[in-house]
């Protein structure tokens, strides 16, 4: 069956399940369908396709990200315009939405928390007048509803927005963010001195181990020295590229450059080519749903990125597909990869998973979509 599609940004994706129960039967039903894309003959094998040699299981070992984390982050809707009230009020919507039974569990503070200064025992102290009840109040707020707090910081001496790094206070900090009973950090990259990230982020790793409390550890190291080579027995995830924005040429760049680095994820790390945008009006209904797709079919981290408070019925629709978060949530782990592009504008691209899904994506303007 064929529909076509006119306009432009007139994007189609589907997602069909062939329900097959072993690689061999796989290959004998995807191969021939690869081959009658590819005009020349297919030549890779189907091992190429499936590369899996670096498929890394529970490098890190901390117990955690048996399958890509999903949840909620302040920064893409909210960037430093935070408080306490703000992220009470956006567990209360992961919640009453049910965001948070379809997995949705991380509620993630990005940068902005903290004072512009440690104290006089240089700690890190939250921001008095943003977050006058600490975050051990809001840990104990959020776990009361069965949700995870995870909070911020930076592989550097100040954050990207001027705040205290960890660069140097890597124990103290740990120790701080686990006795207040954060669940996940997210480690980022700004004022770095130019230390090489292999530098800079083992010593958190370390720390947080030491804590005793199993933390999520999330890599922003905007993909610089492509931590996909060395993070798997650092970091849960590890960022694969620089930040995204909410335009469609962002994304696109962004899947692009994350698809290199499929045979490097797995149960335990992924490869992470930033949060979710979705939602925050950059793009339309149905590049927002590419976009979440993509990021399902790479194992990506599905981390909302808009006010779940206030969504729209299209954004909550794609955010809640549950058929696209299976995808990601597959236990197997192996993430999707781009392995044959055609159409106008290689609008017609086919991404090979090795269980149980094949997909496609059918962007740009005036193509073809089908069912099969
Ligand atoms: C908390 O942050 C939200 C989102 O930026 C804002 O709408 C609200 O006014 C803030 N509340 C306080 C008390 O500052
Ligand atoms: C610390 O690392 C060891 C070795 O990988 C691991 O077995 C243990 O679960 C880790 N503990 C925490 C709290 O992350
Ligand atoms: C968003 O990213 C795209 C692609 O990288 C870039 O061309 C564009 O300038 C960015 N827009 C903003 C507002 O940063
Ligand atoms: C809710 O979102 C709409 C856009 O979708 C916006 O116009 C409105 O101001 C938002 N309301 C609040 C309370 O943020």
């Amino acid at each position: 069956m064929a529909a076509k599609k006119n306009g432009a940004f007139s994007l189609c994706f589907e997602v069909l399940c062939l329900c097959m129960l072993s690689a061999v039967a796989i290959e004998g039903r995807v191969v021939p369908l690869l081959q009658s894309y590819h005009k020349s003959g297919f030549r890779s094998t189907f091992r190429a396709l499936y590369d899996t040699s670096k498929y890394g299981i529970l490098q890190l070992n901390n117990g955690l990200a048996l399958t890509p984390p999903m949840g909620w982050n302040s920064w893409n809707f909210f960037a430093c315009n935070i408080n306490e009230t703000v992220i009470k009020e956006t567990a209360d919507a992961l919640i009453s939405t049910g965001l948070a039974d379809l997995g949705y569990v991380h509620v993630n503070i990005d940068d902005c928390w903290s004072s512009t200064k440690r104290n006089s025992e240089n700690q890190l102290v939250p921001d008095p007048k943003t977050f006058p009840l600490g975050i051990k109040d809001l840990a104990d707020y959020v776990h009361a509803k069965g949700l995870k707090l995870g909070i911020y910081s930076d592989a550097g001496i100040f954050t990207c927005q001027v705040r205290p790094g960890s660069l140097y206070y890597e124990n103290d900090d740990a120790e701080m963010f686990a006795s207040w009973g954060v669940d996940y950090l997210k480690y980022d990259n700004c004022f770095n001195l130019g230390i090489k990230p292999e530098e800079r982020y083992p010593p958190m790793r370390d720390a947080l181990n030491g804590t005793g409390r199993t933390i999520f550890y999330s890599i922003c190291d905007w993909g610089e020295d492509d931590p996909a080579l060395w993070a798997g027995k650092l970091g849960n995830s590890w960022r694969t590229t620089d930040d995204i924005n909410d335009s469609w040429a962002s994304m696109t760049t962004i899947a692009d450059l994350n698809d290199k680095w499929a045979a490097y994820a797995g149960p335990g790390g992924w490869n992470d080519p930033d949060m979710l945008e979705v939602g925050n009006g950059g793009m339309t209904y149905q590049e927002y749903r590419a976009h979440f797709s993509i990021w399902a079919l790479m194992k990506a981290p599905l981390l909302i990125g808009c006010d779940v408070r206030n969504m729209t019925a299209e954004t909550f629709e794609i955010l809640t597909n549950k058929e696209v978060i299976a995808v990601n949530q597959d236990p197997l782990g192996v993430q999707g990869r781009k392995v044959h592009v055609t159409g106008t504008d290689g609008c017609l691209q086919v991404f090979p998973l090795l269980h149980p899904f094949l997909a496609y994506l059918n962007g740009a303007t005036d193509c073809d979509m089908e069912y099969r």
